[in-house]
């Protein structure tokens, strides 16, 4: 089966020859995800191919590349070829493509077997266990990884595993506009507007080249200095020191979990777990298995509300199982900002363990003002902020059993390990 007018910018030539993994990484427009689909679909076309198309966040096959596929499909004239259904999209020679977010889907990406070709689309929100989750699982021989996205910052997981410290076997491309010899008229137009209104964004959406911070991020400046002051970096744990959580509580929303440590003064966030629509339960599996010797649970007022269904509260239950636990004070958004700067120069962060805490600190930031389009003072409340939520809480905990100056260095309350 061979498609009609396969047409391809010379960047992308090398999505013909094998390799483990395939990054195109750049700025809009670049004719990375069109370029991916047709590759895919002719590929697929010329001998069977089991192909999953994973993304971080997918709710519902709209928000897939299912929708791409298809009209790529028709520009092929690879109509008769495949047949496209609702949840996937099958050749005639038995080649299909299915479909997957991969965020707290641990279960669903491990059943798939024998895939042959992975698409991970938007791939610069794709969290360290994600991949984690996904290589192993994509086993077969001569299977491929490929990963289209525009980078945001340079931290992130997906650009420091892939483009920053390259993988074996990788062909890594950054692929921009003038790439792509079909660069749209409109998109030029909006590209040009940018440019001239914003350069700094520009940057970033059009040239392909990471942001040093976001826009409007709230601990942007903590978090450079924690970096520059080598404070990001491998901290173990100390087993001869207790673990004190902190909880942000979530069903829909994310439950976000850090694990800290307070030895001479420092504050080591040596952990850090974040799932959604979890019983409480199995938070404290998570905890048990984690094997730390613990100290203090602490949770926000919110532990205290009795659960319809069960007529418990989180304090309650976990208390019932032997968890020590304590209500962290209840302290403004704003109030609760400023404890955590005022602790941030004493935290030293693991940089494994805690790599999804961390993105999601770094995404951290001040909602815009829909009438001003002014910066609020209020934080974005998206899936980010609950680990920046979990973060207040340790703040102010912390905070709270600060010793008093009289008693410097005696006092450490509920912080004495
Ligand atoms: N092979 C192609 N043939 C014709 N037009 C293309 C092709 N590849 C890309 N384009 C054009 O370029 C635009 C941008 O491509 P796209 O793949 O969406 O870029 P990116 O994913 O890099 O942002 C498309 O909307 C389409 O108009
Ligand atoms: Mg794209």
């Amino acid at each position: 089966m061979t498609a009609h007018r396969a047409e391809f910018p010379e960047k992308l030539e090398f999505l013909f020859h094998p390799a483990r993994y395939k990054c195109l990484y750049g700025g809009r427009g670049g004719a990375k995800s069109w370029g991916v689909a047709r590759a895919l679909l002719i590929q697929a076309a010329a001998s069977p191919l089991r192909i999953l198309c994973a993304r971080e966040f997918q709710n519902s096959i709209v928000e897939s590349v299912h929708h791409l596929l298809q009209s790529q499909i028709s520009s092929l004239k690879l109509d008769s070829f495949y047949e496209i259904q609702n949840a996937t999209i099958k050749g005639a020679n038995g080649s299909e493509f299915v479909f997957a977010g991969l965020r707290n889907n641990v279960t669903k990406i491990k059943s798939f077997e024998g895939i042959d070709r992975v698409w991970v689309e938007e791939a610069q929100t794709v969290s360290k266990s994600s991949w984690d989750t996904l290589i192993p699982t994509i086993r077969k021989d001569g299977s491929e990884i490929w990963l289209t996205y525009n980078p945001e910052l340079e931290t992130d997981e997906t650009h420091q595993r892939f483009v920053v410290k390259p993988q074996p076997d990788s062909v890594v491309v950054k692929i921009n506009w003038d790439d792509n010899p079909w660069f749209p008229e409109t998109l030029r137009k909006e590209k040009d507007s940018l440019k001239e209104r914003d350069p700094d964004a520009y940057q970033n959406v059009w040239q392909g080249n990471c942001r040093v911070t976001l826009d409007g991020a709230i601990y942007a400046k903590e978090l450079r200095q924690a970096q520059e002051e080598g404070r990001i970096r491998n901290v173990p744990y100390d087993s001869t020191k207790q673990v004190h959580t902190f909880f942000d509580l979530g069903w829909a929303d994310n439950t976000s979990i850090w694990f800290a440590q307070t030895i001479g003064g420092e504050f080591r966030l040596i952990d850090f777990y974040t799932n959604s629509q979890q019983s409480i339960q199995h938070y404290v599996a998570v905890l048990q298995n984690r094997g730390y010797i613990y100290g203090t649970d602490y949770l926000p007022h919110d532990a205290r509300a009795r659960s319809l269904a069960t007529g418990r509260s989180v304090e309650e239950i976990m208390t019932s199982v032997g968890r020590k636990v304590q209500i962290v004070p209840n302290l403004s958004v704003f109030d609760g900002i400023n404890a955590a700067r005022t602790v941030f120069n004493r935290c030293y962060f693991d940089e494994q363990k805690c790599s999804e805490g961390l993105q999601s600190l770094r995404r951290y930031r001040y909602d815009v003002d829909p009438d001003s389009k002014q910066f609020s003072g209020r934080p974005l409340h998206d899936f980010h902020s609950h680990a920046a939520d979990a973060f207040r809480y340790f703040a102010v905990a912390i905070e709270e059993d600060k010793p008093a100056s009289s008693a410097r260095g005696i006092r450490m309350g509920g912080w004495r390990a």
